[in-house]
């Protein structure tokens, strides 16, 4: 499903305590937005507001499951430091917020061969929940045939976001879902079930009988990218295929729950490089958007093509700003850029020229003779 990242105003119709520093918010899609609005399990929200005379602009993943297209929940957990989770902390219902289109490439698709039994491994902790839950409800709902297994990491048990939700959904579907809640902050009688969730753990719940080791269809992972590092390999070495292991991160490996990613503003130079006339160099840059072709430039290495698109008034699809998301996935038609980080294009997506707008950067070679070269041309078009 392909639909082009766009804003809207949505209206925030329920603002929802999950726990003591998350909230749900739910948005209401009217009936001629419903075709912009159609999203699959797993994918997000952006939400954009103006704060301190700011515009920010942040994704946050749906809960919701695919029976309530009309109404769309996001999970928000409030991070210190975080000027968006903050703001959106404190909102309350009856306000118009915007919203853009439904975007993630961390998802899950209904069956396609029906009668095909598809056990999952969900491997989530924190907010992470928020698009497994999405993935669980949806699933459940439409594939008698799918079941799932939950591990769910947390602080204590009062930080479980969603618990309701969960708790539903197992007396709902008691065989079909199974959830492992491990707290790295409270005792719960069983060394087994607390800490963090890493490699030893996950071989632990195999040999006390708590997860079989093999037999998955697929699995998915949302969590910290510690988290991840440790979940990752052990999914490969249990023998699930690479295109079957799906993974979500919310922050950068160096970056702090909450804290801006740098990409879209900054000014800093991803490779250092001593000739700053270079790195400042004008190089044109073409960029094709909605059927028209602008042309504009961008200087050298110090600024993004997202940036520069920004600082001349081009206004571009983008979220996180941190090789995140891919709102910002556009083709590369002509020139050389190098990327600063990519977390969320897929391997084929980059042999075939995609590459993410606010990551890549004018390459050395984008100042050679080679006129070829000596240009960048980019299209959000191609899909
Ligand atoms: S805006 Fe998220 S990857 Fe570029």
């Amino acid at each position: 499903m392909a639909v082009r990242a766009e804003f809207h105003e949505l209206l925030l119709t329920r603002v929802r305590l999950l726990t003591e520093d998350s909230v749900g918010l739910t948005f209401l899609v009217p009936a001629e937005l419903t075709q912009q609005y159609q999203f699959l399990p797993g994918q997000y929200l952006t939400l954009q507001a103006r704060i301190d005379g700011q515009r920010l602009l942040r994704p946050y993943s749906i809960a919701s499951g695919l029976d309530q297209p009309s109404r769309l929940e996001v999970g928000i957990r409030c991070v210190e430091g975080g000027r968006f989770s903050t703001y959106a902390n404190r909102l309350s219902a009856g306000i118009m917020l915007k919203v853009m289109t439904p975007q993630g490439l961390f998802t899950a698709s209904p069956a396609t061969t029906p009668g095909v039994s598809r056990r999952m491994l969900i491997v989530a902790a924190g907010s992470g929940i928020t698009p497994c839950l999405s993935i669980i409800k949806s699933l459940l709902a439409s594939d008698p045939n799918a079941s799932f297994t939950l591990i769910l990491g947390n602080r204590t048990a009062k930080h479980v976001m969603f618990a309701d939700d969960i708790n539903a959904l197992q007396h709902r579907y008691p065989e079909r879902l199974a959830v492992i809640n491990v707290l790295s902050r409270e005792s719960t009688g069983s060394p087994l079930l607390e800490g963090h969730i890493d490699s030893q753990r996950l071989s632990g719940f195999v040999d006390a009988g708590l997860l079989p080791a093999d037999g998955w269809h697929a699995a998915y992972c949302c969590g910290p990218p510690a988290m991840q590092d440790e979940v990752v390999p052990w999914l490969s070495a249990i023998g699930l295929a690479q295109e079957n292991i799906h993974r979500e991160l919310f922050v950068t490996p160096d970056q702090q729950p909450g804290e801006a990613v740098a990409g879209l503003h900054s000014t800093s130079v991803a490779a250092t490089n001593s000739d700053t006339k270079s790195d400042n160099e004008e190089v044109p840059l073409t960029i094709h958007i909605d059927g028209v072709a602008r042309r504009i430039s961008v200087r050298g290495k110090s600024e993004t093509l997202l940036a520069a698109a920004t600082r001349q008034g081009i206004d571009l699809p983008y979220s996180c700003a941190g090789g995140l998301c891919s709102t910002c996935r556009c083709k590369l038609l002509a020139g050389e850029v190098s990327m600063d980080a990519n977390y969320s294009l897929a391997s084929w997506e980059v042999e075939n020229g995609y590459i993410l707008a606010c990551q890549s950067r004018a390459s050395d070679n984008s100042n050679d003779s080679d006129n070829d070269k000596n240009r960048i041309e980019i299209d959000f078009d191609a899909t």
